[in-house]
C-alpha cells in the first residue's frame, strides 16, 4: 500500500483516538505539497508530548529517523517507554543543541505560544535543519483568535507549561530575522472536530465556536530555511 493511500483508521489502529490526531494529519498532508512523500526523510518532532505523533507521520509518508524533542520529563518518559519504532526516538529538550544541520524536517503542534523565549527557539530550529530544511509548525494559540482570552486562562490553570501572548506578525518576524523564509495559510481542516462533553465547552464556550475557531483561526506556518 502506498504511503498517500493513508486512511485515519491505520493511525486509530496505532495509537488509538486522540484529539489532535487531525491537527497531525492535517499538518503532514499540507507539509507533502511542498516535500513529496516519496523521499526519505529525516524528521524532529518539538514538543513531542507522549510522542504520538511521529509514528503516525512514519504511516502517512517516507520516514528515515524521527526524533521527538520534550521538555517535561514525565510526557518524555512515556513517550519512551510506548514507543515501539525502531525508527523513532525521543530526547530531552536539552539534547536539542547536539543535533547541527541534522534534520530535514521539523514540526511542532501547538508549542509555538508555550516559549517565552521565541528568539532563541527559532536560531536552534534553523541550526539544527539541513540546508534547504523545513519547519512547520500549528499555531490556534495567538492573540488573533478571539477564543484565544478564554482559552489562556484554562491553560495557565491547568497546564505546567508557560503561556505566552504572540501575535502572528511577531512570530513571522521572529523566524525571518534568523534567515528563515516565513509563509503562513490556514490549518486545511481534513476530519472531523472532536467532541469532549467537557473540554470542548470550557475551552471553547460551545462546539460550534471550537469549529469555528479551528476553520478560522488555527494557522500553519512554513519557516523555510533556504541556505
Ligand atoms: C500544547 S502541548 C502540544 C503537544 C503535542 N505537540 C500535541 O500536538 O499534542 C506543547 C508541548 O510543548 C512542550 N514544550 C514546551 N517547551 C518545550 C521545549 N523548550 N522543548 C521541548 N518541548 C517543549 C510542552 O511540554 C508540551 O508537551
Amino acid at each position: 500500500m502506498k504511503k498517500t493511500d493513508f486512511h485515519i483508521s491505520q493511525a486509530h489502529d496505532l495509537i488509538g483516538t486522540h484529539s489532535n490526531l487531525p491537527f497531525w494529519i492535517s499538518m503532514i498532508k499540507a507539509s507533502q505539497m511542498v516535500i513529496p512523500p516519496d523521499t526519505s526523510k529525516v524528521v524532529l518532532d518539538f514538543g513531542c508530548g507522549e510522542g504520538k505523533f511521529l509514528p503516525v507521520f512514519d504511516l502517512m509518508d517516507d520516514l528515515k529517523t524521527g526524533v521527538g524533542f520534550e521538555v517535561d520529563d514525565k510526557l518524555l518518559s512515556i513517550a519512551k517507554e510506548r514507543n515501539q519504532n525502531s525508527k523513532i526516538s525521543y530526547a530531552h529538550y536539552d539534547k536539542l543543541a547536539n543535533y547541527k544541520d541534522y534534520f530535514d524536517i521539523a514540526y511542532s503542534q501547538e508549542a509555538l505560544y508555550t516559549l517565552p523565549d521565541l528568539k532563541k527557539h527559532a536560531q536552534e530550529m534553523f541550526n539544527c535543519l539541513k540546508k534547504g530544511g523545513y519547519y512547520f509548525a500549528t499555531m490556534g494559540s495567538h492573540i488573533q483568535n478571539p477564543l484565544w482570552a478564554h482559552r489562556r486562562e484554562i491553560i495557565r490553570r491547568e497546564e505546567s507549561y508557560p503561556v505566552c501572548d504572540y501575535s502572528l506578525e511577531q512570530v513571522a518576524n521572529v523566524f525571518f530575522e534568523v534567515g528563515f523564509e516565513v509563509g503562513l495559510k490556514r490549518l486545511p481542516v481534513e476530519y472531523f472536530v472532536i467532541y469532549h462533553p467537557e473540554i470542548t465547552k470550557a475551552f471553547s464556550k460551545s462546539y460550534l465556536d471550537l469549529v469555528n475557531s479551528v476553520y478560522e483561526n488555527k494557522m500553519l506556518f512554513l519557516f523555510w530555511k533556504e541556505t
